[in-house]
């Protein structure tokens, strides 16, 4: 973990937030190579989750909202008791509830972990701000504590301008906030992270909400062995029920075993009608569905898939991490991975061959990031490559300028070989696909 956190840095993936000023905890700026590397794993979501689907509408909801919305959800309820906080799992429980205190010391015992409880706090994990511009006339409003509810209070406009057929789902990926009492682990807890969730609609019906909720199950573990995730570091574990959300009718995590113990990396949950059913209590507007099938009116149930965007990807980048001898390289899925190509000019004072590399530099910059690298010997520029995932490096030499071929080296084999110059383009697209 120190050694990612230390490349992080060094090669302008993740910085601690606002550092000059001797940073906010529970913040990380995510730097060049970081930025393109989660808008490439946030578009991989959308591709997988939204636009490749039939019944999936993408939404954008606003960070702020009504301050009723987060009773209607019972966001506002569920966090201001005096709270205790496991040091070991960071399990949250009241203070004052001996009982669920004792289980779960005993449940760490039976597991052979010595555990130890924060002093009581009075906590909200929802994030205040003060909105207005007369001093005194301020209000105060909430930063979203999930992104949840932006969908949820938008169904009946999604219902209304798209007409869906149940069962359907909405896409949405934002930025969620939570006043987290321990952050820390890098990237793993954050006070300011993004999530990216569906929220799938079916009938309230046991049997069609179950099939759902394993369809959702299955499908969300598929996408990250699509990405190139190490089977063996992922697990699914089952909420017990004194652990699930209060929403939650049943919730199963998809976890991944990191350097500091298995942990979650997204939850799958029943939120059965509690959602719709809520913010037709407290808004007064009908939120249920009529069915053209069954001729019948009822509030949806909802099976979500809640993944987060910083943590997961911590994951994926201590996953792609490998020590090869003096080798350290990011085999990051090529998808994932910042810059798809290097480009490398031979030598850096011949004229020729620098004007050959522009070129091909700038072809291929037409479709994906691209680096550029003419200095040092090639063998160090291969290394540099290696360390932040770009996957393929291309060398334009002597040979190029009389044959119109470069050499293509593969970062996992480190193979070469010979590739024309107007099959390039065409050679990438097909390794992308
Ligand atoms: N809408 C349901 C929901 O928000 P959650 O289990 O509280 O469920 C879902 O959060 C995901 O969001 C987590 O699995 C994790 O990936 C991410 N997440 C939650 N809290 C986080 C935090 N403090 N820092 C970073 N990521 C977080």
């Amino acid at each position: 973990m120190e050694k990612l956190v230390s490349l992080a840095k060094r090669r302008g993936f993740i910085f601690p937030g606002s550092e000059i000023y001797g940073g906010l905890s529970g913040t990380w700026d995510y730097g060049p190579l970081g930025a393109e590397l989660k808008f490439n794993f946030k578009q991989a979501w959308w591709d997988y989750m939204a636009l490749r689907r039939e019944n999936i509408y993408g939404i954008n909801a606003s960070i702020l909202m009504n301050p009723k919305v987060w009773e209607a959800s019972g966001h506002t309820s569920a966090f201001t008791d005096p709270l205790i906080e496991c040091k070991k799992c960071h399990a949250r429980i009241r203070a004052d509830q001996d009982e669920e205190k004792k289980a779960h010391e005993e449940w760490h015992k039976s597991r052979k972990e010595e555990i130890e409880w924060t002093e009581p706090k009075t906590f909200n994990l929802l994030v205040e701000a003060k909105l207005g511009v007369v001093e005194g006339e301020k209000s105060t409003v909430y930063l979203r504590g999930e992104i949840t509810q932006g969908v949820h209070v938008n169904f009946k406009n999604v219902l209304d301008s798209l007409h869906p057929k149940i069962p359907f789902g909405i896409a949405q990926i934002g930025k969620a906030f939570r006043n987290e009492i321990t952050p820390g682990n890098f990237t793993y807890r954050l006070r300011e992270f993004e999530q990216m969730e569906l929220q799938y609609y079916t009938r309230p019906n046991e049997k069609e909400s179950i099939d759902a909720f394993e369809m959702w199950k299955t499908e969300r573990m598929r996408w990250y062995i699509s990405l190139g995730m190490n089977k063996e570091k992922l697990r699914f574990r089952e909420h017990a029920p004194d652990e699930r959300a209060h929403y939650a009718k049943a919730a199963w995590d998809i976890e991944y075993e990191t350097p500091f113990g298995w942990k979650e990396a997204e939850g799958i949950h029943h939120r059965g009608e509690w959602d719709l059913s809520r913010h037709t209590q407290f808004s007064k507007v009908d939120l249920s569905y009529f069915d053209e099938e069954t001729k019948t009116r009822f509030i949806p149930w909802v099976i979500e898939t809640s993944c987060g965007v910083e943590r997961p990807l911590l994951y994926f980048l201590l996953d792609a991490y490998h020590e090869e001898g003096e080798r350290v390289i990011l085999k990051l899925h090529p998808k994932l991975a910042p810059y798809k190509v290097a480009i490398f000019p031979l030598l850096a004072n011949k004229e020729n061959l620098i004007a050959k590399a522009r070129e091909v530099y700038k072809s291929l910059k037409e479709h994906w990031l691209v680096a550029w690298d003419d200095r040092g010997n090639i063998g160090k520029r291969y290394f540099s490559q290696d360390e932040i995932g770009t996957p393929w490096c291309v060398t334009i030499d002597f040979q190029t300028l009389e044959d119109d071929t470069v050499t293509v080296r593969d970062r996992d084999t480190m193979k070469q070989e010979r590739v024309s110059t107007s099959e390039l383009e065409i050679y990438f697209e097909n390794k992308l696909n």
